[in-house]
């Protein structure tokens, strides 16, 4: 609604430089990774696909980002999957993992400035010897770190600018200082260590050790909440909010995502932001579900969402670049007197000025973390006085956005009559939960597509005999939550590609206990009776012991470890095999003897639920049938292996039974 209040009793904000600028804006960004969050988002339709990477990447149409950052896959689960390390071993190397590479190359080819950050979650075991500790030995987690940053350059042509520690993890001192000169001597000069992506623990160090300090370019903090602790804001170093945001993107989510953007600055002194995650491409029922900037989680259906947080980037990232300035707390940067608060930026070479104010309510902005301390916001007129080199601006071009609670629709970034200044003032009408952005830049645009298609269910019958990927490859749909599935050509040739479980020991994790059973599920997690199948084959050479086909199982994530559901597992050496409720294996249905020889060759795995019993076939021979246990009612289908080592997976089928 339109505000009552009359002009008279407005209130100044003074935009002005003559004292000097602030700190240098550093960009506004997002995390593909941490982990697997962008898992579903390769194996849309490529024009569905190219909509929503422009939402997201291209200049002057969405949330135009200025920094990408991806996690370095390591083999280990990291929130909504598990993401393939370049290195699985000390003997083996392979740039073509993932779809991180391939989303870093989407991104470039829309803004080719938009700067690239790398951090690890976990390390591949064998980094560890023996240690389950990246830091063992310093210099071989650096080489190892840098490889990834080499095959970036040289398979793909990208050059990744900012290179983080161990997300949310320890630090070690000398790992740092050799990371950084590592990437000196191999002529990675120009890639910046960001320390230490986790709290604000590093500080005391760095006021220590001024080599420390000088190995890194930028202190980056987690969930900061806004705020930084005096002794970061004296170092002299920039203050990034390298991870935030993680909140439902709905309307709350976007009111969190803007007063972030401002406040981040105004409170914190920090010159970037980056939201985890970039895009919400895994299965709902994962944690975190659309807590990116926008979703996009259904390839089989097309469907996806532009949600309010790509709006709320374009207030800013759509006119302001980085190494613009801030200016100073009280002459353009600061709280407004009723609540909200304003940023000021110039690029002021060319005498450009963007100012973005928010109004964000208290409840309609919290964030998932950490807690927000109550404050209160009324509508309030605003004069805006601009002095020093801005005095003879005679107009703004306006953006605006209201975000709709109590039935009310969204305003998202829509463009206002340009704002008339006299005498350097004008005055503004702010109302609650509101976004200005006022401006000197022209180009501001709104893009849009075609209303993308509804959302479907995942279809059924389903099948998949992976020959529609290429080598390396994470198969499509299947979401690995331990292990690493990859493509290969089979030793079989009549198989073609088959998926491949490669990973050999235990890496070292993120998860605050051990993963043991390599497993990737796929599906819907609302299904209850279906069928699943799979053929498989170990590999004589470094080969499993064990591989089962799953339904209804439960849970993904680091709890992985205690899900439930149906698990048939076979042991082809020892000729045995095992039904369990659980993946662990510690609620045992049946187990036997398979008295079939399936130790070498291509077999048939599959397991049926349907009508209060679950079953399962080995090729043509029924094994086992069970009454089912009460729990759990519904769940993805999944397949995996006991324990590390390979096995190869062909013609995965899910129907209804
Ligand atoms: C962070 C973590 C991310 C993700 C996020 C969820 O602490 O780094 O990977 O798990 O939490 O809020």
């Amino acid at each position: 609604g339109q505000k009552t209040l009359a002009v008279n009793d407005a209130i100044s904000i003074i935009i002005d430089d003559t004292q000097g600028l602030g700190r240098r804006f550093e960009g506004i960004g997002a995390l593909s990774g941490g982990g697997a969050t962008s898992k579903l988002l390769v194996n849309y339709e490529k024009k569905l696909r190219d909509q929503i990477l422009d939402y997201l990447f291209k200049p002057n149409f969405g949330a135009s980002l200025q920094i990408l950052k991806v996690e370095i896959g390591g083999d280990v689960q990291s929130t909504d999957g598990s993401e393939a390390s370049h290195m699985h071993n000390s003997w083996d190397e392979n740039y073509s993992r993932g779809y991180e590479w391939w989303i870093m190359k989407e991104a470039k080819q829309r803004n080719p400035d938009i700067k690239l950050y790398g951090l690890p979650w976990g390390f591949p075991g064998w980094l560890g010897q023996g240690t389950f500790s990246p830091y063992t030995n310093p210099e071989v987690t650096a080489d190892y770190v840098i490889r990834w940053i080499h095959g970036a350059k040289t398979v793909h042509n990208l050059t990744i600018d900012y290179v983080g520690i161990w997300n949310e993890y320890k630090y070690n001192i000398t790992y740092i200082k050799t990371l950084r000169k590592m990437l000196d001597l191999r002529g990675f000069e120009k890639t910046m260590v960001i320390g230490t992506d986790a709290y604000w623990g590093v500080i005391p160090d760095l006021i220590k050790d001024k080599s420390l300090a000088d190995a890194i370019y930028a202190v980056g903090s987690h969930y900061p909440g806004t705020n930084s602790p005096l002794d970061a804001q004296k170092l002299g170093k920039p203050l990034w909010a390298s991870e935030d945001y993680s909140t439902f993107n709905d309307e709350i989510g976007g009111g969190c995502w803007a007063r972030l953007l401002n406040q981040n600055y105004v409170n914190g002194l920090l010159t970037a932001t980056l939201s985890w995650n970039l895009i919400g491409s895994y299965y709902d029922h994962l944690p975190y579900f659309s807590s990116g900037l926008m979703t996009a989680a259904q390839p089989w259906s097309g469907h996806y969402n532009v949600s309010t947080p790509i709006w709320v980037s374009a207030h800013t990232t759509q006119f302001v670049s980085i190494g613009w300035k801030y200016f100073m707390h009280g002459s353009g940067v600061g709280k407004l007197p009723r609540g909200g608060s304003y940023v000021s930026l110039t690029n002021k070479a060319k005498n450009q000025l963007t100012i973005v104010i928010e109004t964000m309510t208290h409840n309609h902005s919290k964030c998932v973390r950490p807690p927000l301390p109550p404050y209160e916001v009324s509508p309030q007129n605003i004069t805006i006085v601009l002095k020093g080199s801005f005095t003879s601006i005679s107009r703004l071009n306006v953006w605006y956005s209201k975000l709709g609670f109590d039935g009310a629709e969204d305003q998202m970034f829509q463009r206002k009559e340009p704002l008339e200044f006299e005498n350097g003032q004008a005055t503004v009408s702010l109302g609650l939960d509101e976004i200005f952005t006022l401006t000197t830049i022209t180009s501001g645009n709104k893009g849009s597509y075609p209303k993308p298609p509804e959302p479907k269910p995942f279809p059924l019958p389903y099948s998949d005999n992976f020959e529609g990927h290429h080598v390396s490859e994470d198969p499509y749909n299947l979401t690995p939550q331990a292990g690493c599935f990859e493509i290969v050509k089979s030793q079989d040739a009549s198989h073609g590609l088959v998926v491949r479980q490669t990973v050999l020991n235990a890496p070292i994790e993120s998860c605050p206990w051990s993963l043991t059973f390599p497993i990737a599920i796929i599906g819907n997690y609302n299904w209850t009776d279906i069928a699943v199948e799979v053929d498989f084959e170990i590999p004589t050479v470094n080969g499993t012991k064990g591989v089962f086909v799953a339904a209804r199982v439960d849970r993904g994530s680091c709890p992985t470890r205690s899900a439930q559901g149906i698990f048939f597992s076979v042991f082809p050496k020892t000729d045995k095999f095992v039904v369990s409720n659980d993946l662990a294996q510690t609620m045992i249905l049946k187990q036997g003897h398979l008295e079939i020889d399936i130790s070498t060759g291509w077999h048939k795995l599959s397991v049926t639920i349907s009508g209060g019993k679950a079953s399962g076939h080995i090729d043509s021979k029924k094994i086992f049938t069970v009454d089912m246990p009460r729990k759990p009612q519904n769940g993805w289908a999944a397949i995996g292996t006991d324990g590390f080592g390979y096995a190869d997976f062909d013609n995965l089928r899910i129907t209804n039974p």
